[in-house]
């Protein structure tokens, strides 16, 4: 049965009721001297019946750094053991654990703004940005912020430990785009994801789940997961002869390295084009191996890569589609479907003029052509993207 039209089951586990997954295996896909960490995971389903489709994401519960957690609770002039209401199960648990598994300690609420603000008699900073009109200059000022930062700088503002937790916002499920297909790895789910790490107000900062994942995990850890469909997002049927052009620098290459496992499980019939980039082919050439055989064995027809710092201009994936223009426009013609996924702010913005661009180059189209013409694509459901 095509992917498409495939009836996907109610999902067994959601949020409130995730399956407890554990590590089965992760290693760095980034080399040790690259200037991004980005780590390939496997995740063991075993007995669990839970069930996904090349393009679904995995949601997955993180769990607080407990280091941060601490630093937090000393902040705060508290010790942790103090009992409050979890925020999710609303058991009576400690301040710790509660903090730990069910505050976000890394974005602030405006409940927790107006609490200082209150607090300090408004002679915190925070004062003069609570009001409606300043809501932009409040988010420069929380920007690169956490909430121990704003406990720190405002210490006349105390807090009891329950009062603490009901001004922090819950803590949130990240998704992950799934990079395996389970017809390669039956009861495993396999995710490509990039650690968030930067420097902030002089404090070492991590991204949550990224960090959990990479920093947090042993062969015990618990993982609460759930599969978080991916509808528009999904392979024609193998039996048709449809063209699929995937574009996925970054991590955004996690489906489409699903989307091959699954062509090649399914022996697809239509001719296949991935788009990858990243800063270097030295440091950074995500699963080189595995898209070499998939060249080599006709899963993968044809292979363009875009090396963004490997030379003193920036090369992106859209400079490399506009340098196989007259190529890519061909597939478009013979009814290619076109897919992207990545980065959201800049990549898929720029790779959409791309397409344009190679339109009217290439079809001898106007602007206003070419619009039409990337509107029937997306009508037809032959241009998708999953973008974040
Ligand atoms: C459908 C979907 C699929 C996705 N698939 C993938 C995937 O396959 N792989 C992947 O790696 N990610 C993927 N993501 C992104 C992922 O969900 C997370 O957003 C990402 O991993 C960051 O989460 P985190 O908890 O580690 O970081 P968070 O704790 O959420 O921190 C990230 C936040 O930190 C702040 N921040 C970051 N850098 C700075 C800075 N320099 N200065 C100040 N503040 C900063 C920003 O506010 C940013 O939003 C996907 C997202 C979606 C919606
Ligand atoms: N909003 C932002 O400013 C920002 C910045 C970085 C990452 N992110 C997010 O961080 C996460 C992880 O990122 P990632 O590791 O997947 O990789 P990424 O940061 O998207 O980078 C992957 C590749 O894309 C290149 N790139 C940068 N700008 C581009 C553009 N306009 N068009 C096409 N390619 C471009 C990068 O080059 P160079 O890095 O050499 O320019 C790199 O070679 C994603 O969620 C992403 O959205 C966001």
């Amino acid at each position: 049965m095509s992917n498409e039209s495939a009836p996907h089951v109610k999902p067994l586990y959601n949020v409130k009721n995730p399956f407890i997954a554990k590590l089965k295996h992760a290693h760095d896909l980034s080399a040790p001297d690259a200037p991004k960490h980005t780590r390939h995971y496997e995740i063991d389903l075993a007995g669990s019946g839970l069930e996904y489709l090349p393009g679904d994401s995995l949601a997955v519960l993180p769990t607080n750094d407990p280091a941060l957690v601490d630093a937090t609770i000393a902040a705060l002039g508290l010790t942790g053991e103090e009992t409050v209401t979890h925020p999710k199960t609303a058991a009576q648990v400690p301040l710790r654990q509660a903090l730990i598994e069910g505050s976000s300690l890394t974005e602030i609420d405006n409940k927790l703004v107006k609490a200082i603000v209150e607090k300090t008699g408004g002679e915190s900073p925070l004062a003069a940005l609570v009001a409606p009109e300043q809501k932009e200059e409040l988010k420069k000022y929380l920007w690169g912020r956490f909430v121990i930062d704003l406990l720190l700088e405002n210490p006349t503002a105390k807090f009891e430990a329950q009062e603490f937790v009901s001004v922090l916002k819950k803590l949130n499920i990240r998704l992950y785009s799934i990079s395996s297909s389970l017809k390669a790895h039956p009861e495993e789910v396999h995710l490509t994801v990039a650690t968030v790490k930067y420097t902030s107000f002089g404090r070492e900062r991590g991204g949550v789940a990224s960090t959990f994942l990479a920093e947090r995990l042993t062969a015990e850890t618990r993982i609460p997961v759930f599969v978080n469909l991916g509808k528009g997002f999904r392979l024609p049927d193998a039996a048709e002869e449809t063209p699929v052009i995937f574009c996925g620098p970054g991590t955004g290459i996690a489906p489409f390295r699903a989307f091959l496992e699954e062509r090649k499980a399914t022996g697809a019939k239509g001719k296949a084009w991935l788009f990858f980039g990243e800063v270097s082919e030295k440091s950074c050439y995500f699963y080189k191996d595995e898209f070499e055989a998939y060249l080599a064995d006709g899963t993968l027809n044809k292979l363009t890569l875009a090396w963004s710092r490997d030379q003193a201009e920036k090369i992106y994936v859209q400079h490399r589609m506009l340098e196989n223009s007259a190529e890519f426009y061909a597939w478009l013609e013979q009814g290619a479907i076109f897919y992207v996924c990545g980065d959201a702010s800049r990549m898929a913005h720029d790779v959409d003029k791309a397409l344009h661009k190679i339109i009217e180059t290439e079809g001898g189209k106007t602007e206003e052509e070419a619009i039409a013409y990337v509107a029937a694509m997306k009508e037809a459901k032959r241009y998708r993207r999953d973008v974040y």
